[in-house]
Formats: C-alpha cells, structure tokens, sequence
C-alpha cells in the first residue's frame, strides 16, 4: 500500500500568511507545508504537498490521488463551496478524505457555511488555523491503516 499523502490545496493559497492574515494566520504555505512534512513523517508517510489557483488542476490531482495515495488532505478553498464537478471527482476515491480548511467556515458568511466538499469527505477539520492540516494528516494516517 503506498504511504503517501496528498495534500491539495485551492485556490489563493498560494497568498497564506499576507492574505486576510487576521482570518487565515500568519503562516505561509511553505510553512504549513513544512507542518505537514514533519507530522507525516513522524507517523511514518510522506506527503505530496500542491496548491492550484485552478479547478480543473485540482480535478486532475484529486483523480491521481485515486491511486497514487492512501489518503487526501483537501483544503477545496473557495471551490469547495462551488464546485460540483470537484465533488464529482472525489465521489471516484475509495481512500479517506479528509476536508481541511484554517478558518471555520460555518462560523463565518452565510455562502460559507456548507461545501460540496463535506458530501464526499470522510471528515472534516476546521478553525485551528495551520494546526487543522496537522490534525488532518493525522487523521488521514490513522485512517488508512485502517483495513
Ligand atoms: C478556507 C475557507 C474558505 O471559505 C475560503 O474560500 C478559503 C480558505 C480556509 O482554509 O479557511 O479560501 O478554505
């Protein structure tokens, strides 16, 4: 079984650490990335870390996911709560996914409040900053050890 992670990342995260710093902290992607790495590591995974500013990017990356890793970690962005067609493709992975985002949406714009994300998602971690994707690796592992 391959032991690694995706970690896929949407659009304008690619801005993390000065973008909105007051909602989504002050660390940067590398930052989280580097998270990431050392938590998968110690847990014995590695990870595939990768941000896209665009929809059919991450369409693509979600179906390699389907059988290059043994789970995702999916911070969907704003097209979590557009997307259909992204919804489409994760509903084709048998491996848990677990929907990770920095702020908690559901305590924030009405618009927010649900994904289309949450409907394929194994579970979902939200609103510990860049602690959420720690708790997501986490979960992805304990997860996919699962028989
Ligand atoms: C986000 C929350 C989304 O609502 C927003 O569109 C983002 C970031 C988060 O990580 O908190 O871009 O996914």
């Amino acid at each position: 079984m391959s032991k690694i992670i995706f970690v896929l990342n949407g659009p304008n995260l690619n801005l993390l650490g000065v973008r909105e710093p007051h909602i989504y902290g002050s660390a940067t992607l590398a930052d989280v990335e580097a998270m990431c790495l050392a938590k998968a590591k110690a847990l014995g995974f590695s990870i595939d870390f990768r941000q896209t500013n665009h929809e059919g990017v991450l369409i693509d990356w979600v179906q390699e996911a389907r059988t290059a890793a043994c789970a995702l970690v999916l911070n969907p962005a704003g097209y979590g709560h557009t997307s259909i067609a992204l919804l489409d493709a994760l509903k084709s992975l048998t491996i848990p996914v677990i929907e990770c985002h920095l702020s908690n949406p559901a305590a924030r714009e009405a618009f927010r409040h649900s994904t289309y994300v949450a409907l394929a998602a194994t579970g979902l971690v939200s609103g510990f900053g860049a602690k959420s994707y720690e708790l997501a690796i986490e979960a992805a592992a304990t997860l996919s050890l699962k028989p």
